[in-house]
C-alpha cells in the first residue's frame, strides 16, 4: 500500500472513531446517566423508569447493535492507537499536550471500568433472570471497592467524552481555525462539568453509605 493510500486509511478510521465515539457512544452515556439519575427519586421511581427503559422487544437488539458493535469497533481502533503511543509529555509540558495523554489514560480506565460495569449490572442479572433494581445498586455502591470503581469509572467515562468532543471536532474538520478550537475547549470543559455533575447525582441517589 502506498503511503498516500495508507494515511487516507488512517484518516478514515480516526473519522469512524470519532463519530461512534460522538453517536451513539456519547449519546448513550448522557441517555444512561439520565436515566440513573432517577435514583434520586427513590427505589420505585428508578426501578419503573429502568423497566420503561426496557420494554421494548427491540431493546436487545438497540443493545448489540447500537451499543454493543460500536463500541467494540471504537475500542478496537482505539487499542491499536494506544500501542503506537509514544508521549512525550517531559519535553512538552503544555495543557493540551496533558490532555491528549489523558484522553488515552481514561480509554484505558473507561475499557476496564466498562467490562466490570456490563458484568456486574448487565451480565450477572440477566443470568439470574432479573434485572439491575436500586436497592440492588445501592448495596453494591454501599461497599468501598465497587463504590471507588464507580467514582473513577464516571470520572474516566466524562473526561473521555467530553476531552473527544473536542477531538472530535477537530479530526472532522469542524474546528479548523485557532479561535474555533479556543471555543471547543470552553465547550468541552463545560460539559466535562455537567457530565460530572449528572454522574454524581445519580450517584448520590442510591444513597450509598445510609441505611
Ligand atoms: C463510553 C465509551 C466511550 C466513549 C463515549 C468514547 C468517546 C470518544 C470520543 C468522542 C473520542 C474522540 C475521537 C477523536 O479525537 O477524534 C474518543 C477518543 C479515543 N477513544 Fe474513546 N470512547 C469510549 C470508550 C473507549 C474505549 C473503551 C477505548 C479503548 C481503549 C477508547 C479509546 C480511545 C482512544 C485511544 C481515543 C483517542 C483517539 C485519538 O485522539 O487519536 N475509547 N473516544
Amino acid at each position: 500500500m502506498s503511503t498516500v493510500a495508507a494515511r487516507a486509511r488512517a484518516i478514515s478510521s480516526k473519522q469512524v472513531m470519532s463519530i461512534l465515539g460522538l453517536v451513539p457512544l456519547g449519546a448513550y452515556v448522557v441517555a444512561h446517566l439520565w436515566t440513573n439519575m432517577y435514583s434520586l427519586g427513590g427505589p420505585e421511581a428508578f426501578d419503573r423508569r429502568l423497566a420503561e427503559s426496557r420494554s421494548s422487544p427491540a431493546f436487545i437488539l438497540l443493545e448489540v447493535f447500537g451499543l454493543g458493535l460500536p463500541i467494540v469497533a471504537h475500542a478496537w481502533l482505539g487499542l491499536q492507537i494506544l500501542l503506537r503511543m509514544r508521549p512525550n509529555n517531559v519535553n512538552y509540558p503544555a495543557l493540551r499536550n496533558l490532555k491528549y495523554l489523558l484522553q488515552r489514560v481514561s480509554a484505558v480506565g473507561v475499557l476496564l471500568f466498562l467490562a466490570a460495569h456490563v458484568i456486574k449490572a448487565r451480565i450477572m442479572p440477566a443470568m439470574a433472570h432479573t434485572t439491575e433494581s436500586w436497592q440492588g445498586m445501592h448495596e453494591a455502591l454501599s461497599e468501598m471497592p465497587t463504590f471507588t470503581v464507580y467514582l473513577l469509572g464516571l470520572l474516566g467515562v466524562s473526561y473521555h467524552l467530553a476531552n473527544g468532543v473536542w477531538g472530535s471536532a477537530l479530526t472532522l474538520g469542524l474546528t479548523v481555525t485557532p479561535e474555533g478550537q479556543r471555543r471547543m475547549e470552553w465547550f468541552s470543559g463545560l460539559f466535562f462539568g455537567v457530565l460530572v455533575l449528572m454522574s454524581g447525582l445519580a450517584l448520590y441517589g442510591f444513597r450509598p453509605f445510609q441505611m
